[in-house]
């Protein structure tokens, strides 16, 4: 196990009268390797839980594991968070440089690294996220298009180097192409073998990427496994107030009138060949 969350809680402002309870004994367990999605209404804990997870917060209760070693007793929280990279909501708000270039240089040159290593990782890094060099790493990042600018931006975490990658939000407010964009490097970089964790509001989007779902709920994780065991409780998902996948919400709705199509389809492409196959076979 990569990491691991054990019976963690975490209170902001304890002991004052604005004590907030915001996640509640959370177990989770995440793998080398593995691609995780986190959702769950407004409120409900995700950016605490992504927080605890890069060591920017520490728990009120309960201990984090990280290979291995507990962050706080066995492992300085420091050394974690050169290890889990995390992109946060609205990341481009973050971009400062007069270039590209500047900006994804920005932490590695923190880190005290030769300019050449620098260079190096500027590079690598603009290429994973698909971004050539040479046409960007001039261009001010303010003159990019939205989706251009969140690749940038993890573009400079992926510069560290890191073990793990969390974003939290990465798609919301790009439009479908910008999401497209994202969500394929972001996969392309699971695929090479990045441990991921992407936070999401809307399910449609990530459920046909990621290999397994956690649903966080008044600070709780309450499901947890694959994308159509969690998908397929769709009354359960309404009734805390999350939608669940269009596709998957039709497929249903298909099969409930006497359709003969599985609920195993999540993307577009699969649910429209399980469509037609099905109507075909009427
Ligand atoms: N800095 C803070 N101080 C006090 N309370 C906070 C703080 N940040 C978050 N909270 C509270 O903790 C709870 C969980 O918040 P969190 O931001 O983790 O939720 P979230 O799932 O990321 O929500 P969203 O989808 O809106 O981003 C909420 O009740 C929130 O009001
Ligand atoms: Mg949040």
């Amino acid at each position: 196990m990569l990491i691991e969350m054990m019976n963690v809680s975490f209170t902001y402002m304890p002991n004052t009268s604005l004590e907030q309870l915001a996640l509640q004994s959370i177990n989770l367990g995440i793998d080398e390797g593995e691609f995780i999605g986190l959702i769950g209404p407004t409120g409900s804990g995700k950016s605490t839980l992504v927080q605890l997870l890069s060591t920017l917060l520490i728990p009120t209760e309960g201990k984090i594991i990280f290979e291995g070693q507990e962050i706080g007793k066995d492992i300085d929280p420091r050394i974690i968070r050169k290890e889990v990279g995390l992109v946060f909501q609205f990341p481009e708000s973050q971009l400062f440089a007069e270039t590209v270039a500047d900006d994804v240089a920005f932490g590695p040159r923190n880190l005290g690294l030769s300019e050449e290593e620098v260079d190096l990782r500027v590079r690598d890094s603009l290429g994973s996220v698909g971004l050539a060099y040479e046409r960007y790493a001039d261009r001010s990042p303010f003159s990019l298009s939205g989706g251009e600018k969140r690749l940038v931006a993890i573009a400079g975490i992926l510069a560290m180097k890191p073990h793990v990658l969390i974003l939290d939000e990465p798609i919301t407010g790009l439009d479908y192409w910008g999401r497209t964009r994202v969500l394929r490097c972001i996969d392309e970089l699971n695929r090479n073998g990045m441990t991921v964790i992407i936070v999401a509001h809307d399910m449609d989007e990530i459920a046909e990427y990621v290999d397994r779902v956690a649903v966080l709920s008044e600070g709780q994780i309450v499901l947890d496994g694959r994308p159509k065991d969690v998908f397929s409780q769709i009354d359960y998902l309404k009734d805390i107030g999350l939608d669940v996948p269009k596709t998957v919400e039709l497929l249903m709705k298909l099969r409930d009138r006497g359709f003969n199509v599985t609920v195993e389809s999540l993307g577009m492409q699969p649910a429209i060949s399980a469509i037609l196959a099905a109507v075909k076979e009427k």
